[in-house]
């Protein structure tokens, strides 16, 4: 594994908002820009070339999450597969008199490209319904399993690992549950487990999961669906029937061989690289937690992805943190990319019961294959400094 980052001494630690391109991924993709531009659905040697190049990126794909390649739809990315999972299964419904009680659920530490379709779905008349963490971040069945046996659900999304604190979710039993209890699917976004933790769909018996390319080396504006049954989603874009008439649009075929190549390589290095990450991240924790007074992990120790880390620092404000490590050269970041430019509290630190001293000190490192020891000493001493800084100003007690 290579990687063609090399930006002088920058330090990046934002891998949960994006990855680098890996060089072997970026190598397997330039032919896809250069002489093999044919259209996937031309009926000639160009298309041919495109169309092959496409079906053995879906292999590599379905091999990663254990499905079979048919069972894979590539999309323009997480938000996408995430938006086709939940309005296309439900879509077809419409709100009419049977399916007027219908109940959909999800849980309230979810992505943004997931809680706003359930929004929009809420806005049409549906009745959806967000369980509730604890203090790790980890959903209550008890929730779950009381509203299954109460209300006729639809439809159930749960993430399998969270982008904001890295919680891992118990799928497999929030799916045995769910499927117990009632004919509704479920859908899972693993977009931040995805290459990290081992995923076998048929093992946690979903019926939809999305994926991203751009969190684990591939290129950015690619991802896939998981569709156990095809037929029970209703295409977001209608066209040219490309994707089997799932996802209709000619194929981002650079994206999509850049996207295999990079799934082949995860599953090649699965265990062996996450060990030494996991490593590295359980002693960056360590020394922030001895080298930092008044501060704590967020989220759980042992069911966590194995290059978040998640720290809150009472008494100076998060967005300050990442202004001062960005001076010192190092990336991180509060929490959620996409909404890291709002102003506003993070849903999912409110949600684990973080009171709002904590959610407003909150810092998100995220290691990735990138990272060396020595970068992760330089961060442990660049935040205790900013720390100190920051508490001088405040007047809160760094002792
Ligand atoms: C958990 C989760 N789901 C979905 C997405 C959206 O994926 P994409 O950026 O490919 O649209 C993200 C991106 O940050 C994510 O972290």
């Amino acid at each position: 594994m290579t990687l063609a980052m090399n930006q002088g001494d920058l330090i990046y630690f934002d891998n949960a908002a994006s990855t680098p391109v890996l060089s072997e991924v970026i190598q397997e993709m330039v032919p896809y820009l250069g002489n093999h531009y044919g259209n996937p659905s031309s009926q000639h040697t160009f298309g041919f070339n495109t169309s092959r190049a496409i079906e053995k990126a879906r292999r590599h794909v379905a091999y990663l999450i254990g499905s079979s390649p048919d069972e894979i739809t590539f999309t323009s990315g997480g938000t996408e597969a995430n938006n086709l999972a939940i309005k296309g299964s439900i879509s077809r419904l419409g709100i009419n008199n049977d399916n007027k009680g219908t109940v959909l659920i999800s849980s309230s530490i979810e992505h943004d490209s997931v809680l706003q379709p359930f929004n929009s779905l809420k806005a049409q008349g549906f009745n959806v319904k967000f369980v509730e963490v604890n203090r790790e971040g980890i959903v209550n069945l008890e929730s779950l399993l009381e509203i299954l046996k109460k209300d006729k659900v639809m439809l159930v999304s749960i993430m399998l690992a969270n982008n904001e604190v890295g919680t891992i979710q118990p799928i497999k039993e929030l799916t045995k549950i769910t499927h117990e209890n009632s004919n509704a699917l479920f859908h899972c976004d693993a977009v931040q487990a995805l290459g990290k933790i081992p995923i076998d769909v048929k093992h946690l018996d979903v019926d939809l999961l999305s994926l991203s390319s751009h969190k684990i080396y591939g290129p950015k504006g690619v991802g896939a669906i998981y569709t156990r049954d095809r037929d029970q989603l209703t295409p977001l874009i209608d066209g040219g029937g490309q994707e089997k008439s799932l996802r209709s649009g000619t194929e981002n075929v650079y994206g999509i061989v850049g996207f295999g190549g990079a799934c082949k390589i995860a599953s090649a290095n699965l265990n062996e690289n996450w060990s030494k990450i996991k490593k590295l991240r359980d002693y960056l924790i360590d020394r922030v937690l001895s080298a930092i007074p008044r501060c704590h992990v967020n989220g759980s120790r042992s069911q966590r992805l194995p290059n978040n880390a998640h720290f809150s620092f009472p008494g100076v404000k998060g967005e300050d943190i990442i202004v001062k490590l960005n001076e010192y050269g190092i990336a991180a970041s509060t929490g959620a990319a996409c909404s890291s430019n709002k102003a506003k509290p993070s849903h999912v630190l409110k949600a684990m019961g973080l009171s709002l001293l904590e959610i407003e000190g909150s810092l998100r490192l995220t290691l990735g294959h990138q990272n060396t020891m020595y970068e992760v000493e330089r961060v442990i001493l660049a935040l205790e400094e900013t720390i100190k800084e920051l508490r001088r100003h405040s007047g809160f007690p760094n002792n």
